[in-house]
């Protein structure tokens, strides 16, 4: 596997245009290649060449009938995929593009592999809002299929360190672009006129888009339980089916006031340590101090919950290098991208959540 170093604060320097060049040579030829962005780092190829998409799902383990993401540098590089969309769909590539946005869009027919989009008669399209992504797209010159890059459920990589442990070996190239500056994969939506519908929730919250779409935004399906029929929401995204974002520990979500919420972790922790279990917790700042365990990690303060999105993925593959088996995490409230890091802390934790 090649490597290349690309400073997102330096990024144009000859060492950093030599690596474009290497590492979108690579991509041209139907190589997988990691590379960073502002959300997560993904695994790209391109998106035209079966042979490459194939590569990039055995490199995952990715089950075949989950679709990937293009991504695209220009905007002149989406009509050629896609067939005409809503006006709400411009509208938030004008308010998002480049950004943590990605939008499900009618496929034109044999644009890009049908492994891209399992089969499916739409496309989701992203343009990112980063340097080295955008210049490494533009140089490949054709869209960019890329996944997270990560083994297919375990937590998405915000440095190219958690590349590395998941797939060195059986990718060709990797893209250190530094830490992630979002660190949660992007909102992915359905934009259709009148509505737009949330299909996993990110760091573009649900106010935002409806300020920007102009209409009403019908929140994500994603393992959500429909009131009115008691039935599982049948799932819009193939993705939401899958198990992911698993830390090797038992997870437990614990939501309440916060001296109930230490008052229960720790009774638990404390009878888990007592028959041998390595334990762990993960915490706000402002609360760590009421907290014990073989590992306590910090994701942020509760006034910045941005912070603790960015060190998620990071703390959870810190419990599994620690060897912890069983893990608590204090519910986060649900304002702005804490609605995302809910959704990623509830999928971690296999939907257990306690109400203290
Ligand atoms: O931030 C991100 O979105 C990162 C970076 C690398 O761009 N990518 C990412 O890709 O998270 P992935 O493959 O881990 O997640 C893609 C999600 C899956 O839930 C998939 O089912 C959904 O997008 N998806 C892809 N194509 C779709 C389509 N045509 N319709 C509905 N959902 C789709
Ligand atoms: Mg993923």
């Amino acid at each position: 596997m090649k490597l290349w170093r690309i400073p997102e604060d330096n990024n144009d320097t000859p060492e950093a245009r030599t690596a474009i060049e290497e590492a979108s040579a690579l991509l041209r030829a139907g190589g997988v290649v990691a590379f960073p962005t502002e959300t997560v780092y993904g695994l790209g190829c391109d998106a035209v060449n079966t042979e490459a998409v194939e590569r990039v799902f055995a490199a995952k383990g990715r089950p075949s009938d989950n679709p990937l993401i293009v991504h695209i540098a220009a905007e002149r590089q989406l009509e050629p995929i896609v067939k005409p969309y809503s006006g709400t769909a411009a509208k938030l590539m004008a308010a998002f593009w480049p950004g943590p946005l990605t939008i499900v869009l009618p496929a034109r027919q044999g644009a890009v592999s049908p492994r891209v989009t399992a089969g499916l008669d739409t496309v989701a399209v992203r343009m990112p809002a980063h340097e080295t992504a955008l210049r490494l797209i533009a140089a490949a010159g054709c869209p960019i299929a890329a996944p997270s890059a990560n083994r297919s459920g375990r937590p998405s990589p915000t440095r190219a360190g958690h590349v590395q442990e998941d797939l060195e070996g059986r990718i060709d190239g990797l893209v250190d672009g530094g830490p992630a500056a979002v660190g949660l994969e992007s909102t992915v939506v359905e934009a259709e006129e009148g509505y737009i519908r949330i299909l996993r929730p990110g760091s573009i919250t649900a106010e935002e888009l409806a300020a920007a779409g102009g209409c009403e935004v019908i929140g994500h399906a994603e393992g959500a339980t429909d009131e009115q029929s008691g039935q599982q929401a049948a799932p819009r995204s193939p993705g939401m089916k899958y198990t992911h974002y698993a830390p090797a520990g038992a997870m437990t979500l614990v939501a309440g006031a916060p001296e109930a919420v230490s008052g229960y972790i720790m009774e638990a922790a404390v009878k888990a340590a007592a028959k041998g279990r390595r334990t762990g917790v993960l915490v706000y700042e402002e609360h760590a101090a009421a907290y014990e365990a073989d590992a306590v990690l910090v994701l942020g303060s509760l006034s910045r919950p941005a912070d603790a999105a960015r060190t998620l993925y990071d703390a959870l593959r810190t419990f599994d290098q620690l060897g912890i088996e069983e893990i608590w995490a204090q519910a986060w409230p649900l304002e702005g991208i804490g609605a995302a890091l809910m959704n990623r802390l509830t999928k971690a934790a296999g939907g257990r959540l306690v109400q203290v």
